[in-house]
C-alpha cells in the first residue's frame, strides 16, 4: 500500500471525541480545586477531554492555556472547547516550555496544571502514525511532527547495541537481544516499513511459550521506540522543574502516568522537591540548598475507580499523583 492510500484508510470523519474518554476526569476536577477566576494549564490538552470536564465544573475559570505538541491534537481541541472560546488559549508546543509559555503571555503564576502523559486513543487509533501494532500503518510515531528522527529512522538506522538498550530500558522487555537482533537481520534484506511488519519480527522473535497473555508481544517494544523517539521520560523530568516554578501557593499540579518508567519520575520528583531546608533556624540564610518547592498532596499514589475501568479499559494502567505549590 502506498503511504497516502494507507492515510486515507486510518483517519476516519468520525467525531473524535468518542475516540477518548478522559482518565480519572472527576479525580482530576477534584484535586485541581481551583479557586474562583482561575487561570490554569492544561499541558497535554489532547482531544480536550479533561478541560472540558475542568471548564464544566469550574465555570468561574478566567484563562485555561492548553498545550500539546502534536498540532492535529490543538486542532481538535479548539473545537471541542469552542463554547468556551473566550477562556481558552491552545498552544501548539512541547510541555518543557511551560514555564515560558505561560510568562510570556503576561502570566507569572497560575492556579493549577494538569499534565495526562503518553499518547490519546485519537494518536495511537487514527492518527495514521504507526504507534499501534493494530493497524497497519507506515512506521512513525512522532508525536511533534517537526521530531528529527521518526520510528523508522530508528528501526532502519540505529546500531543493534542501542535498539538492545532502548528496548530493554524503556520497555523493560527482557527479549531484547533477541527483538534488536531479529530487527537488524530483516532490515539488512529490507528497510522494515510499516507497524505490522515490525510487529511480526517482534513476535517471531520471541519464543511462543513466553508470549504474554494478555497483551501483544510487541506492546514493550512499540512503547519503547515511542518513549525514545519523542523524548517522553526527559521531558516529563524537565518539565516538573519547570512547572513548579509556576506555581501559586496552594496551586495543584496533578499529573497522571501510564506506566512505571514515569510513575517513577513523578514520585521521586516530587519527593525531593518536598524536601524541607534541614538549616538550623539561628542560620541567616539556607546553606543546605533543600529549599522545599511543593507539598505533596497524594502521599501513594491514586488509582481509578472500579466503574471508569468497566467503561473505559484503558485507564487501567494509570496512576495520578498531585502536589501543589508551597
Ligand atoms: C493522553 S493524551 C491527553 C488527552 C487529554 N487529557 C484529553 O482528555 O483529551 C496526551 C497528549 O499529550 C501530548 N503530549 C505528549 N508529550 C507532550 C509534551 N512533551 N508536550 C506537550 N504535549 C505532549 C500528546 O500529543 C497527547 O495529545
Amino acid at each position: 500500500m502506498d503511504s497516502e492510500k494507507m492515510k486515507a484508510a486510518t483517519v476516519s470523519s468520525e467525531p473524535q471525541e468518542q475516540f477518548h474518554f478522559p482518565v480519572m476526569a472527576k479525580e482530576v476536577v477534584e484535586y485541581l480545586d481551583l479557586p474562583e477566576g482561575a487561570v490554569m494549564v492544561d499541558a497535554t490538552v489532547g482531544l480536550g477531554g479533561h478541560s472540558e470536564q475542568i471548564l464544566k465544573e469550574y465555570p468561574s475559570i478566567s484563562k485555561l492555556i492548553g498545550m500539546d505538541v502534536d498540532q492535529a491534537a490543538i486542532s481538535l481541541a479548539k473545537g471541542r472547547l469552542s463554547a468556551s472560546a473566550e477562556k481558552v488559549e491552545t498552544v501548539n508546543r512541547n510541555f518543557i516550555h511551560i514555564k515560558n509559555t505561560v510568562n510570556s503571555m503576561g502570566i507569572e503564576y497560575v492556579d493549577g496544571i494538569v499534565a495526562d502523559l503518553g499518547i490519546s486513543s485519537f494518536q495511537l487509533e487514527r492518527s495514521g502514525k504507526g504507534f499501534s501494532f493494530k493497524k497497519n500503518e507506515l512506521l512513525d510515531m512522532r508525536m511533534d511532527a517537526g521530531l528529527q528522527f521518526s520510528a523508522y529512522d530508528l528501526v532502519n538506522e540505529m546500531k543493534g547495541e542501542e535498539l538492545e538498550y532502548i528496548i530493554s530500558k524503556y520497555g523493560e522487555e527482557k527479549f531484547s537481544r533477541r527483538i534488536a537482533n531479529s530487527i537488524v537481520k530483516s532490515r539488512a534484506k529490507k528497510p522494515i516499513q510499516t507497524s505490522f511488519e515490525l510487529a511480526s519480527i517482534i513476535s517471531n522473535s520471541i519464543p511462543k511459550k513466553f508470549h504474554p497473555k494478555k497483551t501483544h508481544p510487541a506492546t514493550k517494544t512499540f512503547q519503547a521506540l515511542r518513549i525514545s523517539i519523542n523524548n517522553e521520560l526527559d521531558n516529563l523530568a524537565i518539565f516538573i522543574e519547570e512547572a513548579v516554578k509556576i506555581l501559586n501557593t496552594g496551586a495543584r499540579l496533578v499529573i497522571i502516568s501510564f506506566h512505571s518508567l514515569e510513575d517513577r519520575i513523578v514520585k521521586n520528583m516530587f519527593r525531593k522537591l518536598d524536601s524541607p531546608c534541614v538549616c538550623p533556624p539561628d542560620l541567616p540564610i539556607c546553606a543546605c540548598g533543600r529549599a522545599q518547592q511543593v507539598r505533596r498532596v497524594t502521599r501513594s499514589v491514586v488509582r481509578p475507580r472500579k466503574s471508569e475501568l468497566v467503561e473505559n479499559p484503558r485507564a487501567r494502567s494509570s496512576k495520578m499523583r498531585v502536589a501543589e505549590g508551597v
